[in-house]
């Protein structure tokens, strides 16, 4: 089983798997981070080469079954694993945490990209706290009049144009108090986050909620067709009925 990864739902498929007898999983990540959490289990690392390349591995490996842990907005590698196991014709199924849902007091604006999270900020805040990961940074590099707290996990390369302000190195998940005060130690104004769903990321949300903060929540990509899940439970379901 190859279970595609990035994400710690996926760490935490494979531990899970690990004690079902009778499946060998490996797990894949892209090589994004440089110290990626990983599983005990088998872990390769790299691209494929598209939907080409995913399928070749996939018949050298003798892959009988894929499943989808990527994060929700990992588009690309989704639309080619769907791809891939349809022309090889195995088993094929994403696992898509919900998306968060705005309550009573959440300040959402909702957006469709980064990009237009960019267009609405100079009208809205002056100082913002970023938390889009570093991959999409530069669309926001233009935006020289803000200042901004940006956090990832691992500092953008050196090349790529980054906004105003200042880099927090980190990995999650973050507490509601280490928010909070985040929040108040750089008097942010605003926040801008991917609707990436699940529990690790979510405390920035109730911080905000709690100060009356403006969110700009950037929508979820589309996703490929195809079986979904969204709870660990379901997916472990998943596999022991297909493996029957
Ligand atoms: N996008 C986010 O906000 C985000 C946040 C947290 C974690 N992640 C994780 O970071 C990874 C990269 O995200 P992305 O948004 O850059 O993905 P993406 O745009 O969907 O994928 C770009 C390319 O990266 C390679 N790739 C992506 N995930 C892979 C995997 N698990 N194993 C092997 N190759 C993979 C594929 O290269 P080839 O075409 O050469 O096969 C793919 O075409 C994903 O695995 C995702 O789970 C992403």
């Amino acid at each position: 089983m190859l279970i595609l990864g990035g994400t710690g739902d996926a760490v935490a498929l494979a531990a899970r798997t690990a004690a079902i007898p009778e499946i060998e999983v490996i797990t894949s990540l892209a090589g994004r981070t440089r110290q990626p959490l990983v599983s005990s289990q088998n872990t390769r690392i790299g691209g494929f080469g598209g939907v080409a390349g995913l399928v070749e591995y996939l018949r050298d490996q003798q892959i009988d079954r894929v499943i989808d842990a990527t994060h929700p907005f990992a588009a690309k590698i989704s639309f080619n694993a769907a791809a891939a196991a349809l022309e090889v014709g195995i088993p094929h199924l994403m696992v898509i945490r919900p998306a968060w849902q705005p309550i009573p007091g959440d300040r959402w604006i909702e957006v469709e990209s980064n990009a237009a999270a960019a267009t609405r900020l100079p009208n809205l805040a002056q100082r913002i706290f970023l938390t889009i990961g570093r991959q999409e940074l530069s669309t926001f590099a233009y935006l020289r009049d803000l200042w901004f707290l940006m956090r990832m996990i691992d500092p953008p390369q050196p090349d790529v144009p980054v906004p105003p302000g200042k880099l927090l190195l980190e990995r999650g998940p973050f507490s509601l108090d280490q928010e909070r005060s985040l929040l108040h130690q750089y008097q942010i104004e605003a926040i801008v986050s991917k609707n990436s769903g699940g529990d690790a990321t979510y405390a920035k949300i109730i911080a905000a909620r709690e100060l009356g903060l403006p969110v700009i929540m950037v929508q979820r990509p589309a996703m490929p067709p195809g079986e979904q899940v969204n709870t660990l439970e379901a997916a472990l379901a998943w596999i022991e009925q297909i493996g029957s």
